[in-house]
């Protein structure tokens, strides 16, 4: 599937090829072992990260399972993954609501929940490509005021943050079930601020 640069995109593809050098990405590479302390993986798994960039979380988790699919909206982002060459890891371009190629038994995601207008369809896509029993482990902001990402319209963001309480009527709604919300890093942004993200994990069924 290809899907061409968008508003949505842009932002991503111009970002790409300095992303893991940002300060906010160093800080974000303490996510994925505090995940995987909480998402017990097996070497059989088929795993999808979603929004999964340049790979900050695939990386980590393709060590310990079958499989990682990485989907991304944007060409550029994924061609930073690409260029990591980890044979495990399969880059898939598209938008998650034009359709998946497989089913797994977790998805995993680091901070694309916000880039989603709609979230509860989200929900449902994930709980559609899911094994029976499968695992969710999604990181994302709590509810801000907006002054994150500063400039939100140009970088696509269409949530301040989340309420877990929404959230879980959301992934619920979907069929998720066991929804537990865990503070999982402090992001200590440039102005000075410091902002919780949050680690929502649960299965299906
Ligand atoms: C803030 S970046 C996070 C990337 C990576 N997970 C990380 O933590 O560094 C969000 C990513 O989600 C992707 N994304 C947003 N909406 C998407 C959608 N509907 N389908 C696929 N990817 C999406 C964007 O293209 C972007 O690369």
């Amino acid at each position: 599937m290809t899907t061409s640069p968008t508003p949505e995109t842009s932002h991503f593809d111009a970002a790409a090829r300095n992303w893991d050098q940002r300060p906010m990405s160093q800080q974000l590479a303490a996510v994925p072992p505090l995940l995987l302390a909480q998402l017990p993986l097996s070497p059989t798994d088929q795993v999808l990260d979603f929004g999964a960039g340049t790979g900050l979380l695939a990386t980590q988790i393709a060590p310990k399972v079958a499989h990682v699919t990485a989907l991304d909206m944007s060409a550029a982002m994924l061609q930073v993954l690409n260029d990591k060459g980890v044979a495990n890891i399969t880059t898939h371009h598209g938008d998650i609501f034009d359709g998946l190629p497989g089913r797994y038994h977790a998805i995993v995601s680091c901070m694309a929940l916000h880039h989603v207008a709609d979230v509860a369809a989200l929900m449902r896509a994930f709980a559609a490509v899911l094994h029976p029993g499968g695992r969710i482990a999604l990181v994302d902001l709590y509810q801000e005021d907006g002054s994150f990402h500063g400039d939100n319209e140009a970088k696509g963001v269409k949530h301040f943050g989340f309420a877990p309480e929404a959230l879980q009527t959301m992934a619920e709604s979907a069929g998720l079930r066991g929804i537990a919300f865990t503070d999982i890093v402090h992001m200590q942004h440039q102005n000075g601020r410091s902002y919780p993200l949050f680690l929502m994990t649960g299965h299906l069924g």
